[in-house]
């Protein structure tokens, strides 16, 4: 099993590159399916949960062609079964993408139920009321969804909650429905703006993405395109915090700083140095870090998969913080792991209440999900000492070459597979 091993207490200092968005291009490559023309999706990370979904449209028929480890040549022309499942897709909770995506071209799909990081529960219940709405029967049979529609029909969509998947996979549908969809109480963030930019830019016509109210004119078919995923703000933001926690200084490179702004704002409030450019943010962290309190919320509100890495760097700041979930409600399974390094912090309900300590100490840490894990590599990398963090393959899922990336930084850390790796990796760093 493969773990990272981290001396921590280095400043990280440098520059890095950010990846495409994860969970941008798992739609993007959902939507390539809904044409039987060839989609060229550039920008892509190259990280698990995207092959896992490259090889189950290539399971069900797509011609999948890898241009590079970023570019991929998508043909949906080939498709021949409507029936995704293997032990891999089950994992994956954007393999839902692919029910709207296969409903709105052929009005019958059938998906693995999705899985994901274990952050709580994660109902479907309003991607079921949009496909209902656009007249399609949905059961859930044997561990799939099963949804068939004899004639999609566009129709009036109030979200219950704001929900990115449920907005981005109704959009899908309803891209090739007949008529008009309105979605209501819709999902803001970037990536579904980016799923409609790469839908336009196919022949549909959808107005209104990044705003809650989404309107749809379905189109008869769509057509080929070359299309280039976004930044993702989550692996810049982890950067970023990365670089308060260790009191670093680093230039985070290709990243939308509109999309960083809640970000910003918090590590700002805490005391650090912000530097924004067209298409980079500097982060310099400081020695004495003020508390804050933050609440996750939907976008444009601070992002709920990087409330970890927030919370690792309120725990070393000074004073109370109190740290606010509101999307997912087990998301604070990582911080008896972060106890464990000498972090003070007590759970009550969706609330942290963090009491800032002057330093960590390193231990061997479980990632209990993907960004809580990214956030226990950095609270390693902050630590006096060394930390070991297994079940990496939770990070692997979303970050690009994290290890790497960080070792650009001047960290010192590395994957390692054995307890030979890790006697090696302290012999050589002392
Ligand atoms: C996506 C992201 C995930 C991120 C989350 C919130 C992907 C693959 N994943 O997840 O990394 O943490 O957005 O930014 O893009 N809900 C319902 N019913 C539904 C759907 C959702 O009640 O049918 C609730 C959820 O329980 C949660 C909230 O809505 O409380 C937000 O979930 P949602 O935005 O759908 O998250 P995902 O799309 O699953």
């Amino acid at each position: 099993m493969e773990q990272y091993i981290i001396k921590g207490g280095t400043p990280l200092d440098g520059e890095v590159e950010v990846s495409g968005a994860k969970n941008a291009a798992l739609a993007l490559i959902a939507a390539a399916v809904m044409t039987d023309e060839t989609v060229v999706i550039d920008n892509l990370p190259d990280v698990r949960d995207i092959n896992v979904l490259l090889e189950a449209i290539k399971e069900i028929g797509a011609i999948v062609d890898r241009v590079d480890r970023h570019c991929v040549r998508i043909n949906g022309g080939t498709v021949n079964s409507v029936i995704v499942d293997n032990e891999y897709i089950r994992k994956i909770r954007a393999s839902y993408y692919l029910i709207g995506a296969l409903l709105g071209r052929f009005g019958h799909a059938e998906v693995a139920l999705p899985g994901g990081c274990n952050i709580g529960s994660r109902p479907i219940d309003q991607h079921i009321k949009g496909f209902k709405a656009l007249g399609t029967e949905v059961d859930i049979e044997y561990g799939k969804i099963i949804t068939k529609a004899e004639n999609l029909m566009g129709n009036h969509i109030y979200m219950d909650v704001v929900s990115v998947g449920a907005t981005i996979n109704v959009m899908l549908a309803a891209t090739l429905a007949e008529g008009r969809t309105i979605i209501e109480n819709a999902a803001k963030e970037p990536h579904v703006v980016d799923v409609a930019n790469m839908l336009n830019s196919m022949g549909a016509n959808i107005k209104g993405a990044g705003t809650d109210v989404i309107r749809i004119k379905g189109v008869k078919k769509l057509h080929k395109t070359e299309y280039s995923v976004i930044p993702d703000q989550i692996e810049a933001g982890t950067f970023m915090l990365a670089a308060a926690a260790t009191r670093g200084n680093v230039l985070v490179k290709n990243v939308i700083p509109k999309h960083l702004e809640a970000i910003t704002a918090k590590l700002l409030e805490i005391g650090c140095r912000i530097e924004e450019y067209d298409d980079a943010v500097r982060v310099v962290g400081v020695e004495e870090m003020n508390n804050t309190h933050v609440k996750t919320l939907p976008y444009p509100g601070f992002p709920t998969d990087m409330q970890p890495q927030m919370v690792v760097a309120l725990a070393l700041a000074n004073g109370t913080s109190v740290v606010t979930e509101s999307i997912f409600e087990n998301r604070f399974k990582y911080v008896d792991e972060l106890a464990g390094m000498g972090a003070e912090i007590k759970v009550e309900g969706n609330t942290a209440i963090i009491n800032g300590v002057n330093m960590f100490t390193g231990a061997q840490v479980n990632a209990p999900d993907l960004r809580a894990g990214a956030a226990l590599v950095i609270a390693g990398l902050a630590a006096d000492g060394f930390t070991t963090v297994s079940d990496i393959v939770y990070i692997q899922r979303g970050y690009e070459n994290f290890e790497k990336k960080l070792q650009g930084l001047g960290a010192t850390i590395d994957k390692v597979s054995s307890d030979k790796d890790i006697q090696k990796f302290k012999l050589k760093v002392g």
